[in-house]
């Protein structure tokens, strides 16, 4: 069994993560501020205790889910959105090209611009906020430390959330469930993705001896999050007809409209995993409702 070390084990898609690669891997799990046993608690932004934890524990794989995803909050604290964002990330993939570690960084879609999707790997990155210029800046480090390094683009995510917050598609379920005749984008085009289907593809991808480069793992059904917060209160037997359609961007942090991610080199490998969505959002709810 070979060792992954997962950064972000504590969030969304890390728990994911550490749970589906746990019957073929030996894990060894990362958090912060919520990390508790069995996972270790690694400040990314201390790179001497990094080096310490690579060197004691030796993964044979790194996935570097941790990051700061939450755009408003990158506007607001942009000091510490670069640590975590790009400086422990640029550190993170040249401790591992020193190891002969293969590293894994999740990116986003946050990295286009929105106005010509969908974007295949190879397309050119024009990020509109904060956060996908952080995202964009870690991804040229890495491309420029090793072509052995793989980035992962992933969209909006959803799971088994903790709380109805943690993700922004369940956190459209909170908003219905507080006032069924509430407001949501109409506007822009989102491609949630289970965060199970992107650790069932994570599973698939380091089975391969060795890859590099970026890849896109997305899902296939198009929303609004009008549209979500249609298929959601279906799920909670909610009234749908006093939803409303925002036409404009409301959001403080500018989003871009459409990041449709082509996964052209997952195609090819034949690596495809793709739950539906409404069938999938439902289950999530039921614990939430
Ligand atoms: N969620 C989405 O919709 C989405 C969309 C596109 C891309 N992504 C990308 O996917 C990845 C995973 O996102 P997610 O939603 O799972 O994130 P998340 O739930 O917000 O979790 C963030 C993780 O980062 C850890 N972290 C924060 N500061 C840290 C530090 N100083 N040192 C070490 N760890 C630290 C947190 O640990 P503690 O909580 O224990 O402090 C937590 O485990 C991220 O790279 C994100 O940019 C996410």
């Amino acid at each position: 069994m070979s060792k992954v070390m997962i950064t972000g084990a504590t969030g969304l898609l890390g728990r994911a993560l550490c749970q589906e690669l746990s019957s073929t891997h030996e894990i060894l799990g990362c958090g912060f501020s919520r990390a508790a046993a069995p996972l270790h608690k690694l400040d990314l932004a201390d790179h001497s205790s990094v080096l310490d934890f690579l060197d004691n524990h030796g993964p044979e794989i790194l996935i570097h889910a941790a990051a700061e995803r939450r755009p408003e909050q990158c506007e607001r604290d942009q000091a510490a959105t670069l640590t975590l964002n790009v400086a422990a990330t640029e550190f993170l993939a040249q401790a591992c090209r020193e190891r002969d570690i293969r590293f894994f960084f999740i990116s986003t879609d946050y990295v286009f611009d929105g106005t010509s999707a969908p974007y295949v790997e190879t397309d050119i990155t024009n990020p509109v906020n904060f956060y996908g210029q952080t995202k964009q800046a870690a991804e040229r480090a890495i491309l420029a430390d090793s072509a052995l390094h793989t980035i992962v683009r992933v969209p909006v995510l959803y799971g088994e959330v903790k709380t109805l917050e943690e993700s922004a598609v369940t956190f459209i379920a909170k908003q219905l469930l507080a006032n069924p005749a509430s407001s949501h984008d109409n506007w822009a085009i989102r491609y949630p993705t289970h965060v199970n289907d992107i650790a069932l593809t994570l599973k698939d991808v380091i089975a391969q001896p060795s890859l590099g480069g970026i890849i896109h793992i997305s899902g296939n059904q198009a929303f609004t999050k009008y549209e979500m917060a249609q298929v959601m209160a279906q799920a909670l037997q909610l009234p749908t007809q006093d939803l409303v359609p925002l036409s404009q961007p409301s959001d403080d942090a500018t989003r871009p409209q459409n990041c449709a991610l082509k996964d052209t080199r997952l195609i090819n490998m034949g690596i495809a995993h793709n739950r539906d969505f409404a069938t999938a959002v439902s289950e999530v709810l039921t614990k939430h409702r």
